[in-house]
């Protein structure tokens, strides 16, 4: 589907997304641009869970692939 990370992929940006958006792995983590981190809805508990495992977290960090 077309989340972030599909089309980070489609437009060649350089995002891992080592597990292909099943929440195994947090490697297409991002920073959301904090006007836009408003609009989103909270990241559900399976994205947090991983998002713990991120390095450098902030508090607009997300998954990539679970931004749709
Ligand atoms: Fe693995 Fe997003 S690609 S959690």
């Amino acid at each position: 589907g077309d989340n972030v990370l599909y089309l980070a992929h489609k437009h060649g940006v350089d995002l891992e997304g080592a597990c292909e958006a099943s929440l195994a792995c947090s490697t297409c983590h991002v920073y959301v641009n904090s006007e836009h981190c408003d609009k989103l809805p909270d990241p559900e508990e399976r994205e947090d869970d991983m998002l713990d495992m991120a390095p450098l977290l902030q508090e607009n960090s997300r998954l990539g692939c679970q931004i749709v």
